[in-house]
C-alpha cells in the first residue's frame, strides 16, 4: 500500500480551530475511548513518563494528566497551531512538553527523550497515510520507549471503501504491532467505528531490515 498525502490544512491556525471544534462535536465517541487510556495507563505503576504522538490539542494529554500519575508528559505534534490550541489548554500543566517533529521522518526519535513508560496516540496514526509504515513507526516507538512500556494506539476503522489504505482493522493493528516487535498485542475496545489497542515494548529492539521490507510490501 503506498501513502497519500493528507487532505488537512494543520499549518492554518484558523483551519485547525474549526477542525478541533469539528472533530469534538462529530466524534462524542471520542471520551469513551479517551476513558479507555486512563484505565489501561492506571494499570502502570508509579509516576508516568509519557509520549503522545500527534497530540494535537492536547485533549488526551490533559485526561492522562489529570487521572493518572504522570511525571512527565510530551506532546509531539508537526503543527504549530495545534500547539498553540495545547498550550492554552495546557497552560496549567508543570509536566508538559511540546515537541514540534514529524513522526514520518525517521529521525523524529532524535528529537525526543527515551525511557518512556509510555507511548500513547489518538486518532493520528492513519495521518502516515500508509498503514503498511505502521511497523516501522512501533519499531522506533521501541528505541525510546523502555522494556516493558505500554504503547497504547487508538484510530478510525475502515468502515467505508475510501477508508481502504488509510484506517485499519482490528486485525490489522494486531499485526502492525507484532511485525514492529511490539508484545502481547491486545484490542482493548472496537466500537463506533474506533479501535483500541495496546502493545508492549520488549527488550530485544526489532530487525530494522525487516521492518523496513514490511513497510514496502
Ligand atoms: C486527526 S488529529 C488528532 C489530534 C489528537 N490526537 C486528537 O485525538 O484530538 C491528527 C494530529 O496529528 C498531527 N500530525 C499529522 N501528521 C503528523 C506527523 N507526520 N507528525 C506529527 N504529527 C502529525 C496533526 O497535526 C494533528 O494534530
Amino acid at each position: 500500500m503506498s501513502a497519500t498525502s493528507s487532505p488537512h490544512k494543520f499549518e492554518d491556525a484558523a483551519y485547525t480551530e474549526e477542525w478541533v471544534a469539528y472533530n469534538e462535536k462529530q466524534y462524542p465517541q471520542r471520551a469513551v475511548f479517551i476513558e479507555e487510556f486512563v484505565r489501561t495507563l492506571k494499570l502502570q505503576d508509579g509516576a508516568l513518563r509519557v509520549l503522545e504522538l500527534g497530540g494535537g490539542a492536547g485533549r488526551l494529554a490533559e485526561a492522562i494528566q489529570q487521572e493518572c500519575h504522570v511525571d512527565s508528559y510530551d506532546l509531539l505534534d508537526s503543527s504549530p497551531a495545534m500547539q498553540r490550541l495545547a498550550r492554552t489548554r495546557l497552560s496549567s500543566s508543570k509536566v508538559t512538553q511540546l515537541i514540534k517533529a514529524d513522526f514520518s521522518d525517521a529521525k523524529w526519535p532524535d528529537l525526543v527523550s527515551s525511557e518512556y513508560d509510555a507511548v500513547v496516540t489518538m486518532q493520528a496514526i492513519h495521518e502516515l497515510r500508509n498503514p503498511a509504515a505502521v511497523p516501522l513507526l512501533y519499531g522506533q516507538i521501541a528505541t525510546v520507549a523502555r522494556p516493558g512500556a505500554s504503547v497504547v494506539v487508538c484510530d478510525h476503522l475502515p468502515v467505508e471503501p475510501r477508508h481502504r489504505g488509510l484506517y485499519m482493522p482490528p486485525s490489522a493493528h494486531l499485526a502492525a504491532m507484532a511485525a514492529g516487535g511490539l508484545a502481547n498485542a491486545e484490542i482493548i475496545r472496537v466500537s463506533d467505528a474506533m479501535v483500541l489497542v495496546r502493545g508492549e515494548v520488549t527488550a530485544a529492539r526489532p530487525d530494522a531490515d525487516g521492518l523496513f521490507f514490511w513497510s514496502r510490501a
